[in-house]
């Protein structure tokens, strides 16, 4: 069947604030009247949440890339087929809190997969389905590891380095750059109430573009 919702992402590293605006961005489109639904990944699915309970657990160290690569195009399969393409037949926009460019920065940028390899799996998994828009926020490295590490205790990502998230976040400012169309870069390092100005002003160009 025919996708009729509009499918938009959000990304960033650790710390980038992602769920407050992942809240801004529902407010703003439930004010145009849209119908939405919010989730996120790994996870979005109660098969996705036990694999992203496995894929973070801290004690879980020495996974294979492979492995987690894998697990992580399971965990969006299962979305895609119980959430994901459910909602946008039936017209409602999906709002989701990382997507298979998270695969690309996480596993390709952080881990050194094959960036081909993600592309197969993403053809594999989602055939020809995309987000329509992706709100990437951007900030410093250091910056986000300070936020994120003032949180909780750090899950099995989290306890990563900070040359990881230096391959992740290059690797998502290299995705904005070659689809600077889908992909709307945010700088994420000002103000809660700057980020979320800028958040607003891209659903808003969005929706004027004929995102709607
Ligand atoms: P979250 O803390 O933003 O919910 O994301 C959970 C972790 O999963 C985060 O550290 C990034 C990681 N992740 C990947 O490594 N690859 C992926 O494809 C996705 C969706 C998440």
């Amino acid at each position: 069947m025919k996708k009729k919702g509009r499918f938009i992402t959000l990304e960033g590293i650790e710390g980038a604030g992602k769920t407050t605006q992942l809240a801004v961005v529902r407010h703003y489109l439930e004010q145009q009247g849209i119908n939405v639904l919010t989730t996120r990944e790994p996870g979005g699915s109660p098969i996705g949440e036990r694999i992203r309970a496995l894929l973070l657990d801290p004690t879980g160290q020495g996974m294979a890339a492979t492995t987690e690569m894998l697990l992580l195009f399971a965990a969006r399969a299962e979305h895609l087929l119980h959430k994901i393409r459910p909602a946008l037949e039936q017209g409602t926009w999906v709002l989701c809190d990382r997507f298979t460019d998270a695969t690309y920065a996480y596993q390709g940028g952080g881990r050194g997969v094959d960036l081909e390899q993600i592309a197969m799996l993403e053809d594999y998994v989602q055939g020809p389905l995309r987000p329509d828009l992706t709100l990437l926020l951007d900030l410093p490295v250091a910056s986000g590891l300070t936020r994120a590490g003032e949180r909780s205790a750090p899950d099995r990502f989290e306890s990563e380095a900070e040359r990881f998230f230096e391959g992740v976040r290059a690797r998502y400012l290299a995705l904005a750059e070659l689809y600077p169309q889908r992909v709307r870069l945010i700088d994420a390092g000002v103000s809660v109430e700057q980020v979320s100005l800028q958040v607003r002003e891209q659903i808003a160009a969005f929706l004027a573009g004929g995102g709607r």
